[in-house]
């Protein structure tokens, strides 16, 4: 595996790497979540990209830019024993050097959820990814459900501007408990690590209800509100039922829309969604 910072040295690789060139993007502090995307890229590419950079332009000046888990020699060593062919890591000097002006938005699915909470969060994003992708030209990219609004950013993006990169959206990997993995789970207690599932446990009383013909969203919601409720640690952002492609907020659940939660324990803000589906 090769491991590399230079974009000139990513680019003059790229050349000569066999293709199709799939590509993970991330920002490290790995997991099997990740390690998941990195596994299917290497079952459908011939060459797998990763990088692993902390994008400074996604983060509010209240976020946890400076805190975000970093632990590069074993993440090297989790792409390596996955097979990744090149790993890139740039540095927030070569990214955004001194004077850069140019940033790319993604309208009106960026201005919900997510959006609305974290002002800016999704121009970081798309601004990244297009650099990203730019630098690297892979033929297929992957991202996971798990930042369900992130995916559907990026496919909008990746339409609208006509880049040529397949993207892939994959299932959310999860503890055994239920909890969505994140890099950020390491930041809760034990208090906090014991609650968190109520998130998955709470949708999943949703869904089962939905399956019983509960297609209302607004009982919907409260069904997930009360499980969260029932402790006193959760504080809800939001929960909300969306079109699975406009992200605009649906009153009645339909087959394929989702059901996106966000809430904090402590300090630390987890998010997770599920696709209403009708067994
Ligand atoms: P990061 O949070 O490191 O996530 C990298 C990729 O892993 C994203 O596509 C994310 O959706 C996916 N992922 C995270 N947890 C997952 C889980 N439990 N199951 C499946 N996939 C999971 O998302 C970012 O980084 C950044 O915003 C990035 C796209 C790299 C741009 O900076």
């Amino acid at each position: 595996m090769q491991k590399i910072s230079s974009i000139d040295e990513i680019r003059s690789i790229r050349k000569s790497l066999p293709e199709p060139v799939g590509f993970v993007p991330t920002m490290g502090y790995l997991h099997a979540g990740h390690l998941m995307l990195v596994k299917k890229a290497r079952q459908e590419c011939a060459s797998v990209f990763t990088s692993i950079f902390v994008n400074p332009t996604q983060f509010g000046p209240q976020e946890d830019l400076a805190k975000y888990p970093r632990d590069l020699e074993r993440d090297f060593a989790a792409l390596e024993h996955k097979g990744v062919d090149v790993v890139w890591t740039p540095d927030n000097a070569m990214m955004y050097p001194e004077g850069y002006d140019t940033w790319v938005n993604v309208e009106s699915i960026s201005r919900s959820l997510e959006g609305e909470i974290r002002p800016g969060h999704f121009r970081g994003v798309a601004t990244v990814v297009t650099k990203l992708f730019h630098v690297v030209q892979p033929d297929k990219a992957y991202f996971g459900q798990k930042d369900a609004q992130q995916a559907w950013i990026i496919k909008k993006m990746v339409k609208d501007l006509n880049f040529n990169i397949e993207i892939h959206i994959e299932p959310t990997v999860r503890e055994a408990d239920g909890l969505a993995m994140s890099s950020r789970n390491v930041y809760l207690n034990s208090e906090e690590r014991s609650v968190a599932p109520r998130i998955y446990e709470g949708m999943q009383r949703a869904l089962r209800s939905f399956n019983h013909d509960e297609v209302n969203a607004d009982r919907l919601i409260q069904i997930v509100a009360n499980h969260l409720g029932e402790t006193p640690f959760f504080t809800v952002q939001y929960i909300r039922i969306v079109h699975p492609e406009s992200f605009e907020p649906v009153s009645t659940a339909f087959d394929g829309c989702l059901l996106l939660v966000a809430a904090k324990l402590g300090d630390t803000r987890l998010i997770d969604n599920i696709i209403l589906t009708k067994k």
